[in-house]
């Protein structure tokens, strides 16, 4: 059921983790898409600190969007609903955002649409390619999430599997560790991984090889012993062959299974989503792998696979033509169901 206009102007705000962003969408075109972030002071302590996070954010929320406003060259006023994210992630930095964009909707008296942060990720590849419509498979891989997910309309998506332990990219920012390399760790292994080799033996990662589950405890443990009992014998490790070894575990069996999935269901369109995605290795890979078994790929480019807020607005267009709204007593939520 259609609710209100075909393509309306809704202002996305983003601030679950420690990007505080805003984007503008007319329908499914983004007119801009802000973004501060608070990364470089969370490097200094290794993590995200989550007060650090909410002051940063506080501080940033007001100029990112009036920033977003000027750069789509729209007025407030103009706009037709504010979309938000409401969670998964830290309770503190979620409220800055949720509380700033209850504000906004209620001044201008328009509709405030919550959107699940990882259905966002989901949405980002609809920014990609206009004409994309389900069904199609994702391959979802953020610091939180990982899954292979079937989405059969805007609205519903089953999962098809997913990790039993760490999201993959946990994994990469716990290896990133064991390699003395800074936060957020996938991209450190990913440059790092391309002056190395993959020759360390490390474990397969999945659990059933028929089915769509996964885990990488098992692996992460793998690199942290392998370093530890080469440490223990004087021998200095190779970094860049441990990075390159890890990096190809972790991420084939994510492009095979999802291939395997698209086949299963009988889907031809892959989409995938979440800061893993922005992985030069894995886009290759999958670049590869959909053209040999003739799928389709919408790929999000990379700033929209990492934490941003086009893909909240856009996760907010499908909210708002199902007519789905929020109601201003909308809580922060630390974690929810991926559906
Ligand atoms: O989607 P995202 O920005 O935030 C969450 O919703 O979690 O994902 C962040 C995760 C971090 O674990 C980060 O290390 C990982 O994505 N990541 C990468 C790369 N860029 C970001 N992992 C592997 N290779 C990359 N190039
Ligand atoms: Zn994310």
């Amino acid at each position: 059921m259609m609710k209100g206009k075909e393509n309306p102007l809704i202002l996305g705000i983003e601030s679950s983790c420690d990007e505080t962003a805003a984007a503008v969408v007319r329908g499914r075109t983004l007119l801009s898409d802000e973004i501060a972030s608070s990364a470089s002071v969370q490097a200094l302590y290794g993590g995200v600190v989550p007060e650090i996070a909410s002051r940063a954010h506080a501080d940033a929320v007001d100029a990112v969007v009036q920033r977003a406003l000027e750069r789509a060259g729209v007025k407030k006023e103009e706009l037709d609903a504010v979309a938000v994210t409401y969670g998964a992630g830290l309770l503190g930095a979620l409220l800055v955002g949720l509380s700033f964009a209850k504000g906004f909707a209620y001044g201008l008296g328009i509709p405030l649409i919550a959107v699940n942060h990882i259905r966002g990720h989901l949405a980002a590849a609809y920014l990609e390619d206009e004409t994309l419509r389900p069904p199609f498979i994702t391959l979802l891989a953020s610091g939180g999430h990982t899954a292979i997910l079937h989405t059969l309309t805007e609205t519903h998506s089953e999962a098809l599997g997913g990790t039993l332990d760490d999201a993959a990219g946990e994994a990469f920012d716990k290896v990133a560790r064991v390699l003395s390399l800074p936060y957020p760790g996938g991209p450190h292994v990913e440059a790092l991984a391309r002056e190395g080799k993959n020759v360390v033996p490390l474990p397969k990662m999945l659990k059933g090889e028929g089915g769509y589950n996964f885990s990488y405890s098992g692996l992460k443990t793998a690199v942290i012993n392998y370093c530890h009992s080469a440490e223990q014998r004087g021998e200095r490790v190779n970094r860049a062959d441990v990075a390159c070894s890890f990096q190809c575990a972790a991420l084939d069996v994510l492009v095979r299974k999802t291939v395997e999935g698209a086949k299963e269901r009988g889907v031809r369109t892959v989409t995938a989503g979440g800061g893993v995605v922005a992985n030069g290795y894995l886009r290759d890979s999958l670049t590869k792998a959909c053209a040999a078994a003739g799928l389709k790929l919408v790929l999000p480019t990379k700033k929209h696979c990492t934490d941003n807020a086009a893909m909240i607005a856009a996760e907010g267009l499908v909210q708002y033509r199902a007519g789905n709204f929020a109601p201003m007593s909308l809580n922060a939520e630390a974690s929810i169901p991926l559906f």
